[in-house]
């Protein structure tokens, strides 16, 4: 435990000298908007009081160390008290270092790996009657979704409509202009090349809707067909060896404005966005890349044959087999991507001689990463943790 060895009142902040020789200053104001206490933060972690109407100058009228290691301040505006243990203070450290050690501790929480066609040997997979009947197969199923981007599922039921079910084990359908699910199958004028026999090079779907959908499954119910195998790539270990050949052409699809537009008799949807998108820390975060619905680009003259070079090289490296995860579907097999960071695509297969019917719908990473939170806290608390 950390240990408060003395608090020092400044005239803005709070000083607390901590046993192992560390300060920690802590601002009145971020104190009190921050008060741990139930009138003020409520146990779904939601705020009970407008932030707005705390007094910026506010201070304490009186701070006290108990000994109980607790820091107890009385206000100057109103009439609360609030108490923050020494693991409060600890866990609210607001040092450049602490708030970085906080940020990299979240990130090992559901670390990422990356990969190419070596995870070939390996497929993440897990079994639908497992995933339906035991929290900790489907929070391990789920688990390799926040790792690699994709998870496949077997033995499910190869019916209509098994693709909402699945879903519904960890989260919500989006539904959108295709409907709460789509089929994949041959088709007679269809409105997206998807709907077609021919292969489709890998892509991630819908990158016009804004948000874009940040999970996509596809569930087989019949396979005669010769080829149509699925193809998967790993977007973010494309990004990652295409910065460290070039970080300009890197840099030009994480700024250059493009446009993504789909649109058909009932419909018309355009978003634009970046190819490669960064998360406020600057780490790359979205992969949005579909040759179908990109618009013309609308770059400078001086400028439009470089963005070209970074585009086509790009392109070039997620058609590039080495980083292929390539399998063929059977009826009952289900996969899951990550839309925003796993391209998917597929060979070109015969329907004159056999059938290929998938359904497909798409949900939202939120859901998934909810639910992983809340089968691990059980799992790691021992809570129910076999049955669902
Ligand atoms: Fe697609």
């Amino acid at each position: 435990m950390n240990r408060i060895q003395k608090i020092t009142e400044k005239s803005s902040a709070l000083v607390v000298s901590w046993e192992s020789g560390e300060n920690s200053v802590y601002p009145y104001l971020y104190l009190r908007d921050n008060c741990p206490s139930p009138a003020t933060r409520h146990s779904t972690g939601q705020k009970l009081i407008e932030t707005s109407a705390i007094a910026p100058d506010i201070a304490p009228l009186k701070v006290i160390l108990s000994a109980h290691q607790e820091v107890v301040v009385d206000w100057n505006c109103g009439t609360h008290t609030s108490n923050f243990s020494a693991d409060w203070l600890f866990g609210h450290r607001i040092s450049r270092q602490a708030i970085q050690e906080r940020q990299e501790e979240k990130k090992k929480k559901y670390p990422v790996s990356l990969w190419n066609a070596a995870l070939n040997k390996s497929l993440p997979e897990g079994n639908y009657p497992d995933v339906l009947t035991n929290e900790v197969a489907l929070a391990d199923w789920l688990e390799k979704v926040s790792t690699y981007g994709f998870a496949i599922l077997r033995n499910v039921p190869a019916e209509p409509e098994m693709v909402i079910q699945v879903t519904s084990l960890f989260g919500y359908i989006r539904e959108t202009n295709y409907g709460k699910l789509f089929d994949v199958k041959t088709t007679v004028n269809p409105n997206n090349l998807a709907f077609t026999s021919l292969g489709l090079s890998a892509h991630t779907d819908n990158p016009y809707r804004n948000p874009t959908p940040t999970l996509q499954l596809l569930h087989c119910l019949s396979s005669s067909a010769a080829g149509g195998n699925s193809i998967l790539v790993d977007g973010f270990k494309v990004i990652a060896d295409l910065k460290a050949y070039s970080s300009e052409l890197f840099e030009l699809l994480c700024t250059t404005p493009v446009t993504f537009s789909f649109a058909d008799q009932h419909s018309h949807i355009e978003r634009t966005t970046t190819i490669i998108g960064r998360d406020v820390y600057g780490a790359v975060n979205a992969i949005r890349f579909n040759n179908r619905s990109i618009q013309s680009f609308e770059v400078e003259e001086d400028k439009m044959l470089a963005f070209y070079t970074a585009y086509q090289q790009l392109a070039k490296m997620i058609d590039d087999e080495k980083y292929f995860v390539q399998f063929k579907m059977e009826a009952t097999d289900l996969f899951i991507v990550d839309n925003e960071r796993i391209l998917h695509g597929r060979t070109a297969y015969d329907s004159a001689a056999g059938e290929r019917f998938l359904q497909g719908a798409y949900a939202d990473r939120d859901g998934l990463l909810s639910k992983m939170n809340v089968l691990n806290y059980r799992r790691y608390t021992n809570e129910n943790s076999n049955t669902r």
